[in-house]
């Protein structure tokens, strides 16, 4: 049964590959396969950001109190990622070898500017105060299964 620390962690990792593989095509000039990397970029991306906003980080808020904490900065640091995450997507879209480098590189820096706080500050954090509400995030977040019972 993987932590909350692991679980977000591992989705962090598993979005990076996506779009280690989308540089990839690119590169290629393949872009078909572009086009599908970007759609599964921009769906796990967004989903991931959804099971923090509305599973991870109320459960968060609701059992530390802290409602104007790091959650409030991670909110707003969405809001930058999915606008960054749209004009890459553009990019592609316009297959405009110019501009992706460009604009994958600022989305990607950002992200893990953005992932990296999450993974040393707020997870930890999560891991301690969400103890006896886990089942609670696994009713709220696709995937996510731990029971509150020893
Ligand atoms: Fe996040
Ligand atoms: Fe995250």
């Amino acid at each position: 049964m993987p932590s909350v620390s692991e679980f977000f962690s591992a989705q962090h990792r598993a979005c990076d590959r996506v779009f280690e593989q989308l540089e990839d095509a690119v590169s290629q000039d393949d872009w078909s396969q572009a086009d599908v990397l970007y759609s599964r970029l921009r769906q796990d991306t967004l989903q991931h950001f959804v099971n923090e906003e509305e599973g991870l980080f109320p459960l968060f808020e609701e059992k530390t109190g802290m409602q104007a904490g790091p959650t409030q900065v991670m909110r707003g640091e969405h809001a930058e990622l999915r606008e960054l995450l749209q004009r890459m997507g553009d990019a592609v879209q316009a297959r405009d070898r110019d501009e992706i480098p460009g604009m994958a590189e600022t989305f990607f820096l950002f992200l893990q500017q953005h992932n990296i706080k999450e993974e040393q500050v707020l997870y930890p954090m999560a891991d301690q105060a969400l103890q006896g509400s886990l089942q609670a995030l696994s009713a709220r977040v696709p995937g996510f299964s731990a029971s509150d019972r020893e």
